[in-house]
């Protein structure tokens, strides 16, 4: 009898087990906001369609900062989720811990060596192994506008920082808000990457956020940038603060905004609201960015679960690299394909130039990680210019002071 039921008990489980590995996913991700949300329901329908199932493990957050400490967390308890969302410098730490599965064998299968560029392939490679799936391209050094207000203002798109800030005093005589912003310190670090991008220009940019030289960050360059960051501060609405991203996205929508600077995540929410690139929004480069681009890559990890690629990893990583769903997925994202052999021709304007700028850039040396979004530098740096560039955003320190505490904190934080 007791027999009899242990051995129905150990059945019981084994089929439990194999039911829930051999039909789900569990993917730990940070995509909640809507036209995020629109772009994870490609993959997901993808998969579907495979017959595999997706539990879904969101962690609101943008750039990820919260969905990184759960993970550590859930892979504390020894317990990791089958795929996670992840950035840069991030992946390399969980790939050099041996925390990941070896996807070499269908990386090989599929060729990813020669169609993921090797801008991305650094990211997701250690050792000679595939670690994740890259499902994207975003950058970080663009400008969101609301046409109609630019329109009803007489302003041109700006390309110089002068010419912004004439835009900027142009809105805010005639009473509307010119800066949509969130007061997050990832938000803040985004708008510096590239208003330090603009204020130094490229080989200032790297010296200072990938190389990390002393020199550069403790300049007089680093100091403009910061008063640049302080101009912004003053032109943003007084509710900013603690505001999401998606929000102040929704006032440039809803033109209670000019502009907002943002990465290409943006897009998702315009399109997502039925909104037209060139009617009713317009995207651009951040001004005095124009030739280059500071990007980051959105990918899949798949955490090693004792042993080789489930199938379930193995479909879904194969799902993210087919081209088909690079383009379905990026047209929804805001970003551009992780491949360069797709057609981009289907993307709507933005995107189109999106993927010029990118290979321009890659092609004149001037692609650059984002130090905002995990690409620049480890994390315990990312970390550490996080909260100088939020300090000095919410009055903390005065411009000269941002400089010496970025030099410190970067020197300690290495
Ligand atoms: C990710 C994007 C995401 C954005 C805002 C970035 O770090 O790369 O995919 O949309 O954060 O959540």
């Amino acid at each position: 009898m007791m027999m009899k039921s242990l051995k129905m008990t150990v059945a019981a489980l084994a089929l439990s087990a194999g039911a829930a590995q051999a039909a789900d996913v569990e993917v730990l991700h940070w995509w909640t906001s809507g036209g995020e949300a629109a772009a994870l329901n490609v993959l997901k329908q993808d998969l579907e369609g495979q017959g595999i199932g997706w539990q879904d493990m969101p962690v609101a957050g943008g750039g990820g900062t919260e969905a990184m400490t759960v993970l550590r967390a859930r892979v504390t308890a020894g317990d990791p989720p089958t795929a996670v969302q992840a950035l840069g410098f991030d992946i390399l730490d969980w790939g050099n811990q041996g925390a990941l599965a070896n996807l070499n064998e269908l990386a090989a299968k599929e060729g990813w060596d020669d169609v993921v560029p090797e801008a991305l392939q650094a990211f997701a490679k250690v050792d000679g192994k595939w670690i994740s799936a890259p499902v994207n391209v975003h950058s970080t050094n663009w400008v969101w506008a609301n046409k109609s207000v630019l329109d009803a203002n007489g302003i041109a798109v700006p390309t110089t920082w002068d010419e912004f800030t004439a835009a900027v005093e142009t809105l805010k005589a005639a009473g509307v808000t010119p800066i949509a912003h969130g007061g997050q310190a990832w938000q803040d670090a985004t708008v510096f990457d590239a208003v330090v991008m603009s204020t130094g220009g490229a080989d200032f940019y790297k010296a200072a956020f990938v190389d990390l030289d002393e020199d550069a960050l403790g300049s007089d360059t680093m100091k403009e940038a910061f008063d640049r960051m302080a101009y912004i501060r003053a032109n943003v609405d007084e509710n900013f603060s603690g505001r999401d991203w998606n929000l102040a996205t929704a006032m440039v929508i809803n033109g209670e905004a000019g502009f907002q600077m943002m990465g290409d995540w943006a897009k998702g929410e315009f399109l997502n609201a039925g909104k037209v690139p060139g009617e009713d929004f317009l995207c651009f480069r951040f001004p005095g960015t124009g030739d280059t681009v500071t990007f980051n890559a959105d990918q899949f990890m798949m955490f090693d679960q004792g042993g080789t690629v489930s199938s379930e990893q193995a479909a879904l990583a194969s799902a993210i690299l087919s081209p088909s769903f690079q383009i379905a997925f990026n047209k929804v994202k805001g970003s551009v394909p992780a491949r360069t052999d797709v057609d981009g021709s289907d993307l709507d304007a933005c995107g189109q130039q999106g993927m010029k700028d990118l290979a321009a850039a890659a092609s004149s040396g001037k692609l650059f990680g984002s130090m905002a979004h995990g690409h620049a530098a480890p994390a315990a740096v990312k970390n550490a210019v996080y909260d100088v560039v939020t300090a000095h955003f919410n009055g903390e320190y005065d411009s000269a002071t941002a400089v010496q505490e970025l030099v410190d904190a970067v020197s300690i934080a290495q």
